[in-house]
């Protein structure tokens, strides 16, 4: 049986075994304490845990009051294919419209678009998602002189 917890105490070191598989965080000596950081200081957080082992996770940023973006929402590999990442999603999601937040937004790594479709996302016609790169910036300077 799949259970969500929101914002619980939680494993750390599970946690960053399961994005380091998806290469979003690096094992490194600081590593556990900066995942830490980035979970507490999510507007919330999602643990998925089956038989009280975490198998998943998911966070989300917020203002509070108006818009929220999720993140990094991952399951297992073991543990997919189950209901599991849905089951993150919705609590989030859940928890967001139970502070009167429904502007709620994400960019879906390539290839998962069906996976959020399902539970009424879809992609915003017209915008894009855009990533802050300093060397981009350089680069354009650098052509101007
Ligand atoms: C995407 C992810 C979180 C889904 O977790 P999961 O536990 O396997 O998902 P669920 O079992 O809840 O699947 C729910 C539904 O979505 C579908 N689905 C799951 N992954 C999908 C994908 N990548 N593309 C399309 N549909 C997908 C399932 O078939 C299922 O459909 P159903 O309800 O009709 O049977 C998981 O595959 C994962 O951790 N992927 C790697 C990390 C990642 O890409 N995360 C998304 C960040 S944007």
């Amino acid at each position: 049986m799949y259970k969500v917890r929101i914002n619980a105490d939680f494993n750390v070191a599970r946690v960053l075994e399961i994005y380091s598989a998806e290469k979003w965080w690096k094992s490194s000596k600081n590593a556990k304490e900066v995942l830490s950081k980035a979970f507490k200081g999510s507007y919330a957080y999602a643990c998925l845990y089956y038989d009280n082992r975490l198998v998943g996770a998911g966070r989300v940023s917020s203002d509070g009051i108006s818009d929220a973006y999720i993140h990094e929402v991952a399951v297992s590999k073991a543990h997919r294919g189950r209901g599991g990442g849905k089951k993150i999603v919705k609590a989030l999601v859940r928890h967001m419209k139970s502070k009167g937040v429904d502007w709620i937004v994400l960019i879906a790594q390539p290839g998962t678009t069906g996976f959020w479709e399902d539970m009424g996302f879809s992609s915003m016609k017209g915008h894009a998602p855009m990533r802050y790169k300093q060397k981009a910036r350089d680069n354009r300077s650098k052509r101007k002189i």
